[in-house]
């Protein structure tokens, strides 16, 4: 490379700031955790860290110490002193030259920024409104990839449908998961989710709605199911670490049990908060 042009300015190659060649951005060749804190605390920090490795190793990312990134996620949350922050941090293979094949002194590069957990009190009050979208993603949704573009164009389909999150449905015409969040049915005493598989994310919020559910009583059932099965469900609701849990009273413009977040979804988002504190 001789030059680049970064809007309407030419940069010599050699003045480019190596975030321009970061492997993140021409290929999405990274990963990334999102967690939280509640009142000053950080939950789940093990979870999102071991889940981090996972993520560092399925594609191949070595030399990255989980231990220094624990370092700079306790670093960075104390610093920014919010007591309900949302902390992102991703690592990328690396800035280098646009070759699909990856050199092998490659460092990789680490991001991470703190802010305020967004509101959502009316979400969870009022409950929200959900629609599908097909499953466009890759074989391997297991791993946090930087990779969201199947995401985002799913979540802009609902947004203009009015909706607060997109369903993602497969092939085979099952429910896979959110667009960022795992998704849940209430039918009787039984809560129903999508098997962990390569096609969905292992989940942190997931895990811990399964235990509430199990400690309020209900039965847990593993096991995927069709958007005319959710449309009929009981309950319906969402699960994602910014939000924790969050009911959903419409599917695909059908309003779900009678329109108002269900009673064991209250239960289980109260069950889970008592994990927080
Ligand atoms: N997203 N499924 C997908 C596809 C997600 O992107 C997310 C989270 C979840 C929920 O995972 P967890 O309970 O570990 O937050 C499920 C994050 C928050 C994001 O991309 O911003």
């Amino acid at each position: 490379m001789q030059i680049a042009m970064i809007q309407d300015k030419i940069v010599p190659a050699g003045e480019l700031d190596p975030v321009y060649s970061d492997r993140g951005m021409y290929f999405g060749d990274g990963v990334y955790e999102v967690m939280r804190s509640y009142d000053g605390r950080l939950f789940a920090l093990e979870e999102h860290l071991r889940r981090f490795a996972r993520s560092l190793a399925a594609i191949e990312i070595s030399g990255v110490d989980i231990e220094v990134i624990r370092a700079r996620i306790l670093r960075a949350f104390e610093a920014a002193g919010i007591a309900n922050a949302k902390i992102y941090f991703q690592v990328t293979h690396g800035s280098g030259p646009r070759d699909r094949v990856w050199s092998p002194d490659l460092k990789p590069n680490f991001f991470l920024t703190v802010s305020e957990v967004g509101d959502s009190t009316k979400e969870k009050a009022k409950g929200i409104a959900v629609s599908t979208f097909p499953d466009w993603r890759w074989k391997r949704c297991d791993i946090k990839s930087l990779n969201l573009l199947a995401n985002v164009l799913a979540s802009n389909d609902a947004a203009r449908k009015g909706c607060s999150e997109a369903i993602l449905v497969d092939q085979a015409g099952l429910v896979t998961e959110g667009s960022g969040s795992a998704f849940f049915a209430v039918r009787g005493q039984t809560l129903q989710t999508a098997p962990l598989t390569a096609n969905i994310l292992p989940s942190i919020t997931r895990e811990f709605a399964i235990k509430a559910s199990r400690n309020i009583g209900l039965e847990v059932l593993e096991e995927s199911f069709t958007p005319a099965q959710a449309a009929g469900a009981d309950e319906l609701f969402l699960a994602v670490t910014t939000k924790d849990i969050v009911p959903v009273v419409k599917f695909d413009g059908t309003s779900i049990g009678d329109g108002k977040p269900g009673k064991y979804t209250k239960q289980i988002t109260e069950e889970f908060r008592s994990f927080t504190r």
